[in-house]
């Protein structure tokens, strides 16, 4: 393999002239050029970057001595011509093994603030990120690339299974490993590594891969392929490790905004009492509370709660009379959150909803791990009218995203906005 690396500062790639990457190189592996894309430029001065258009500070990389040192690079092949940049794809396993099986890479290593467009658009096949960061240059990036593709090529690492048990390789992140002394301040290899039974090391090997995964990228389960026994195995582990949790609803009625953002109290709405009460049943909440300080109000509530739980309504229909057992009304919030505290000796933490949410938000997916995480009770508090007012969310422990679908519409009604967050939360 042939490996080009273009960039400013050439003395930057020391790393690939030491322990394997060397040993690839000595032996002919592995042929890497650093090429100073300076060379390549043809005015008096050498300029490789100039300022950028449309304003805005820094200075980009311009395109022509990037396109004469890839055309010199070129000689009739067709390269990978990689650009690394934060914008670009995260870089992973998969994609190494792939430019592992080419012949030739040319990896284009920015700097400043990046490269002109141009350039990028007429010559990459790949654009990669390292990662959710931003670092100063590219070389870095190029070197970890060059790394990690280099010890994928054959004889590069020696043992060629060495590379195949690693992490990634199997869709899981690698077990832990030991080496001598057994006991080393008190801590003893396990034992069953000690003991040469080569089922019994495979099988816990194979735990210990996905304990790991389970904790740190619980993301790479989803497409790592898996036994039943190793679903097993992670259904035993959520089952010890997650915490009891509860989740309450609260619809609440006051204090919500109406269409000019003035505070107010809404009414009830026949439909928010049955259909969330069902869902929230569904969903196995543990409590749906009508937030509602007009007494009227709360009087008809009570009127059409009772005819569903001991009226004509129970015997009729006793499905409903289920769902409707956990709702409880009550004239303020404060009177939900004792009523949790009073009933399971926690005080809740607030989950807050809403269309137009800004300020700190939690995705669903994080929210449904810390419950499960730290355990305890939650109230997730909608509003009615216009919305939680900014009292309300600014007091909340969380708030989640807002929902979005396809379309810029966003106005669901509150009882479909509860379905969703539900199902989010709480569906298998
Ligand atoms: C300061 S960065 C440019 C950042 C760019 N203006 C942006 O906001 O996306 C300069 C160069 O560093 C390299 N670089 C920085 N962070 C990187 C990352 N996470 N992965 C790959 N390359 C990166 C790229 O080659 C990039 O062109």
């Amino acid at each position: 393999m042939k490996i080009d690396i273009l960039t400013l500062f050439p003395e930057m790639f020391a790393p690939l002239e030491h322990s394997i990457i060397k040993r690839a190189r000595n032996a002919g592996i592995v042929e890497i050029n650093i090429i100073n894309i300076r060379d390549y430029a043809t005015d008096k001065h050498q300029t490789t970057d100039e300022r950028l258009y449309g304003g805005g500070s820094g200075m980009v990389m311009k395109p022509e001595p990037l396109f004469a040192a890839v055309s010199a690079c070129q000689q009739g092949d067709h390269p990978r011509i990689i650009i690394t940049a934060p914008a670009g794809k995260t870089y992973n396993q998969t994609a190494a093994q792939e430019l592992s099986q080419e012949g030739h890479l040319i990896i284009v290593c920015g700097h400043y603030e990046g490269i002109d467009q141009r350039f990028i658009d007429k010559c990459a096949t790949d654009i990669f990120s390292l990662g959710d960061f931003v670092m100063t240059g590219g070389e870095t990036a190029a070197i970890a690339i060059t790394d990690s593709v280099v010890r994928l090529l054959p004889g590069a690492l020696g043992d060629d299974m060495a590379a195949v048990e690693e992490s990634f390789t199997t869709g899981l992140l690698e077990y832990p490993q030991y080496t001598r002394p057994p006991v080393w301040q008190g801590c003893e290899v396990p034992p069953v590594l000690q003991g040469g039974n080569h089922a019994q090391i495979a099988k816990w090997r194979r735990r210990q891969s996905l304990k790991t995964t389970y904790h740190n990228r619980p993301d790479l389960l989803q497409t790592a392929s898996l036994t039943t026994e190793d679903i097993a195995y992670l259904g035993q582990l959520r089952q010890a490790e997650e915490q009891p949790f509860r989740l309450h609803a609260g619809l609440l009625h006051y204090p919500v905004y109406n269409k000019k953002k003035q505070v107010i109290t809404t009414s009830l709405t026949n439909l928010d009492l049955h259909d969330i009460a069902r869902a929230a049943t569904t969903y196995a909440l543990s409590s749906y509370y009508l937030i509602q300080p007009i007494d009227s109000q709360r009087e008809l509530m009570a009127t059409l709660l009772a005819h569903w739980q001991t009226g004509f309504g129970a015997r009729y229909n006793p499905d409903r009379e289920q769902a409707l057992s956990i709702v409880q009304i009550l004239p303020q919030l404060e009177d939900a959150i004792a009523d949790i505290e009073k009933r399971y000796g926690n005080r809740p933490r607030i989950i807050v909803t809403g269309a137009n949410l800004d300020q700190k938000i939690t995705s669903y997916q994080a929210m449904r791990r810390l419950m499960a995480h730290e355990g305890g009770d939650y109230l997730l508090l909608f509003g009615t009218g216009y919305g939680l007012t900014k009292e309300i969310t600014d007091m909340a422990d969380f708030r989640l995203c807002p929902i979005y679908g396809r379309a810029g519409y966003n106005h669901l009604s509150v009882r479909s906005a509860a379905a969703i967050i539900f199902d989010r939360l709480l569906g298998e």
